[in-house]
């Protein structure tokens, strides 16, 4: 279902080369909204410097070629050459039922591929923070939208799971004994545990030495060591599952592929970029000195890929995703959503990644970087003692928080009701601060304001679907009733009726726009316009009440449309529609 955008620009282009010849053919059109017109083709002025002709006459001669019969009902041009385009209202009507007789609502497909998202990537027996929390709501979004406009989508979760701290980690699981519940810590609050670990290590020499000879242990695969790291591991498995079946976020099991799955790898990644002569020892180490990246008086800097003392690192690991994903998994386009001080590690990995053959032309490779979450204070978001935030017991404020607006707003309901409505409001309203800026913005958390049911907020949204979900229920009317069947059939007249269904057509380009730009934000802002748009309706047409049956059938199916967008909008953004509110 093509929007009006996407219909109207194709043809305003051949026109363009009917009027001036092949080689103008796919000249851009340059259609925008307008505030004189439904859009604005603004291609004469380009044209004109090209053509050596006044713009006017490019525009006049190239609607001289144009047919819009059916499209449009006003095509005029007006100052030095803009061309003022007004849809037809029976024309938008059809396409509007066209789209509530859709599935998908008007979305359509991409040619298929196959996507990996790297996202959420907790460490092992460290709290996951707010900027985890931020990469897994919007790798979730994202996950979300591309398998709904048709790719398959490959969740890897690159949960930090080796390294040298594991030694000392390892080593307190066995003075505190397994089962113990300094032990099972691990499972709710990671960082009593890592702290604990890490005192001993700082205090107690013999402890410090003990923890040292695990690495060596761990690193030699010595069985009862990797045991235990795999104890370690299963425990904060089961800490990140709560978040997740908290956040409802679309991560399982099978999606994790920590760094511990790389190891075999490492070696030979050295060794092919050494052999490519890609790397070279400095100091010591085996490193790629790109060009490109230089730090201060023009040195290079090394992405170091094995330590002076055989150790691999951070980017080793993420040179052997890339070869992974590409060869095994087979992926056509790669997203890391991580943080965005990770911006130079990414830019350096994937350099060395295409110079060293791994990372082919035809596949797409994104650092979509997630901006920091702030406090009040504008620094990073932690707790006033200076530590690190609990995710658990943030959602759970959040939910408390929903709560006492419910409590507030709707008394009437019964506890159980209450009880789950909290739940969907609290975790959408964490998920809509997140999603609703970009990405890559820093944003301030703000407890009171994402909870708040007015302004773009989760809540506001959530309430905007319940409210036309409850239009059908208070007149005791289905929602289910097909658009464009005999009963609804779409027509518009009304200005507001107008403007609604003009939103309604955006929804499909909207989301591929999404998946194109991976930009979920949006999505967001999209549905905000969408559920003021649907006030404004609701003001100015009355729909139960409607002058006549025909109007009201009309206006109940572009209610439905409207809910339906809102709904799917919302499930592609990972939040619940609550049933009321
Ligand atoms: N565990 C890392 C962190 O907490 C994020 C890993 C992101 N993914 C990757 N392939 N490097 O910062």
């Amino acid at each position: 279902m093509p929007s009006p955008h996407d219909t109207l620009a194709p043809l305003v282009s051949a026109a363009i080369a009917t009027a001036f010849g092949d080689e103008l053919r796919g000249a851009d059109p340059v259609l925008r909204p307008s505030q004189f017109a439904d859009l604005q083709a603004n291609f004469a002025l380009p044209l004109a410097k090209r053509l050596g002709m006044p713009p006017r006459e490019v525009a006049t001669r190239v609607l001289a070629a144009l047919d819009l019969t059916g499209v449009c009902s006003g095509i005029e041009v007006s100052g030095p050459g803009f061309v003022n385009l007004t849809l037809d209202d029976s024309w938008i009507a059809s396409s509007v039922q066209a789209v509530g007789a859709d599935p998908m609502l008007g979305v359509t497909g991409d040619a298929p591929r196959v996507v990996v998202i790297d996202y959420s990537a907790p460490n092992v027996a460290k709290e996951m923070h707010v900027g985890h929390l931020r990469t897994t709501v919007v790798g979730d979004a994202l996950a979300r939208t591309l398998e709904h406009l048709g790719h398959r989508v490959i969740r890897q979760n690159h949960v930090g799971d080796w390294g040298t701290p594991f030694g000392m980690l390892v080593e307190h699981l066995v003075e505190v004994g397994e089962g113990s519940s300094e032990a099972l810590v691990v499972e709710t609050d990671p960082n009593a545990f890592y702290l604990a670990a890490r005192t001993k290590f700082d205090a107690e020499g013999s402890f410090a030495d003990r923890a040292r000879a695990r690495v060596v242990a761990l690193q030699a695969g010595d069985p009862e060591t990797l045991r235990l790291w795999g104890e370690l591991v299963g425990l904060s498995k089961s800490y990140f599952n709560r978040i997740y079946a908290a956040l409802e976020v679309t991560l399982t099991d099978t999606d994790l592929a920590g760094e511990s799955t790389y190891n075999d790898a490492l070696a030979g990644i050295c060794e092919e970029l050494e052999a490519k002569g890609i790397a070279t020892i400095s100091d010591g180490a085996l490193c790629v000195f790109l060009p490109e990246f230089t730090g201060r008086e023009g040195k290079p800097v090394p992405l170091i890929v094995r330590k002076s003392d055989g150790g691999y690192g951070y980017g080793t690991t993420d040179l052997a995703t890339i070869k992974h994903r590409v060869e095994d998994l087979g992926a056509d386009r790669v997203l890391y959503v991580v943080g965005a001080p990770q911006s130079l590690h990414f830019q350096m990995v994937f350099a060395t990644a295409r110079l060293a053959g791994w990372l082919p032309d035809t596949v797409e490779v994104v650092h979509v970087q997630i901006g920091n979450v702030l406090g009040d204070d504008r620094k990073i978001l932690r707790t006033r003692e200076g530590k690190a935030l609990r995710l658990g017991a943030l959602i759970e404020e959040s939910v408390d928080a929903a709560r006492a607006v419910l409590d507030e707003a709707r008394p009437d309901l019964d506890p159980a009701t209450r009880h789950t409505l909290a739940r969907e409001i609290g975790v959408g309203a964490i998920k809509y601060a997140d999603l609703s800026v970009a990405h890559d913005s820093e944003y301030v958390f703000d407890l009171a304001r994402m909870v708040s049911l007015t302004g773009n907020t989760g809540p506001y949204l959530q309430y905007a679907a319940a409210r036309v979900r409850s239009i059908f229920r208070s007149a005791g009317v289905e929602i289910e009733v097909p658009v464009g069947g005999a009963q609804r059939r779409i027509v518009v007249t009304e200005p507001a009726e107008r403007a609604l269904a003009l939103a309604l057509l955006e929804f499909g380009s909207v989301v591929r726009g999404v998946g194109a730009e991976l930009e979920p934000h949006r999505l967001c802002g999209y549905l905000f316009d969408l559920a003021q748009t649907f006030s404004a309706f609701y003001e100015a047409c009355p729909v139960l009440k409607a002058p006549d049956a025909e109007t009201r059938e009309s206006r109940l199916g572009l209610c439905a449309t409207t809910f339906r967008v809102m709904e799917q909008g919302l499930a592609l953004l990972g939040m619940a529609t609550p049933a009321q509110m």
